[in-house]
């Protein structure tokens, strides 16, 4: 088959960038890898790109194809070819261009570097029975153990856009795969330290990396986990964390979200003052219901029955946290149709945290 590509071409030294447009003969079964394997084999060999598995499991070959993170040796180029569409190759996102479609993982690897990715078994001398873990431990990080660390999450990710010191999905994944871990003891000092500025709080839930993870980490999910696994664990100081309690303390007493009190119960009554020509605003334009009486959802009952059934299930912390099946589901089949992801022969199912001595 004929394939066409563009290219976004970078050159370091003299600081150009230019699109480019190739066309290679190439067979039916290749994918993007292949394709610029053919590339710079046969047509220009100053073509720079990363690579090293072709099999989905390096995670050396993250790019982005027509604006979305890939991995290159994951998309089959027939269809494309057959849809007579040209895609758009370039480096990937919120990551320094070193050349071509090669970006510095650096700023990446000292994110997860700062995770304190090993385990802290809360002992120095090593004990002389080995330690077993259960299945249904090992579940309960099973989704956050399969990151490859291609870096396709931090690409898409809109908060790192707007602060590059953000700890960003692939590093707090990672994180969550050690709170998680039933071995592991310093679940307090990670928690204390992933919920600092640029941290857990800091995501805005866009879910683009959940979106464009070729692996099924489902990162959004993992920071639920660790947000979820810090305010059980009262580190709740951040504004995010007062924010999320908030939503379950309004819909608890009235069934809705009082918005009206959201911000001094978010941001503290002192800092809330300097919101009040605004809240003025809104007021004058009707936008702001009277505080008194309250305002109490005609069916509140329902949502106090939600709240005390997450109770009764001892649903605490990532637990609680509803993960996105679907993605997996998509992962295990490769169609976008509905089933259970964690049926039989499937992926098992994650069970709650069980941590020593609970
Ligand atoms: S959900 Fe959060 S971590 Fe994921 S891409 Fe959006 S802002 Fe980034
Ligand atoms: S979470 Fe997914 S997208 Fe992000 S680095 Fe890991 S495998 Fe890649
Ligand atoms: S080359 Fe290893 S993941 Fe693509």
């Amino acid at each position: 088959m004929d394939v066409a590509l563009k290219i976004w071409r970078y050159n370091p030294q003299r600081g150009e960038r230019e699109l480019r447009e190739y066309e290679v003969d190439a067979p039916d079964w290749a994918c993007l890898l292949d394709v610029l394997d053919l590339i710079k084999d046969k047509h220009d060999g100053t073509l720079a790109y990363r690579k090293s598995c072709r099999m989905m499991i390096c995670g050396s070959c993250g790019m982005r194809m027509d604006g979305r993170a890939i991995l290159a040796c994951k998309e089959p180029m027939k269809p494309i070819v057959e849809a007579g569409h040209v895609p758009t190759i370039a480096p990937m996102g919120n990551l320094p261009v070193v050349k071509d479609l090669v970006v510095d993982m650096e700023p990446f690897w000292g994110k997860v570097r700062a995770m304190k990715p090993w385990l802290d078994p809360g002992y120095d001398e090593v004990p002389e029975k080995e330690r077993i873990v259960s299945q249904q431990q090992v579940n309960a990080i099973h989704k956050e153990a399969l990151c490859i660390m291609c870096g396709c999450c931090v690409s898409e990710c809109n908060s790192m856009e707007a602060d590059p010191d953000f700890l960003g999905p692939a590093a707090l994944a990672k994180g969550m795969r050690f709170v998680g871990d039933a071995r592991d003891q310093a679940t307090v000092e990670r928690l204390q330290s992933y919920s600092s500025e640029h941290g857990i709080w800091d995501c805005t839930r866009c879910n683009f990396c959940q979106e464009r993870c070729p692996k099924g980490v489902d990162p959004r999910d993992a920071i639920a986990k660790l947000g979820a696994e810090a305010v059980q664990a009262g580190i709740d100081s951040d504004m995010g964390a007062k924010h999320a309690k908030w939503f379950v303390t309004s819909a608890k007493t009235t069934g809705w979200l009082r918005e009206t009190e959201l911000v001094p119960k978010t941001q503290g009554v002192v800092k809330s003052l300097k919101e009040v020509k605004f809240a003025l605003g809104l007021l004058k334009h009707g936008k702001v219901p009277p505080p008194v009486p309250p305002h109490v959802a005609k069916h509140v009952d329902e949502s106090r029955a939600l709240y005390d059934l997450v109770k009764q299930q001892e649903r605490g912390g990532a637990d609680g946290i509803v993960q996105s099946e679907k993605a997996l589901a998509h992962l295990a089949l490769d169609t976008d149709e509905e089933r259970d992801p964690y049926g039989e022969d499937s992926f098992p199912r994650p069970l709650p945290i069980e941590k020593d001595g609970e």
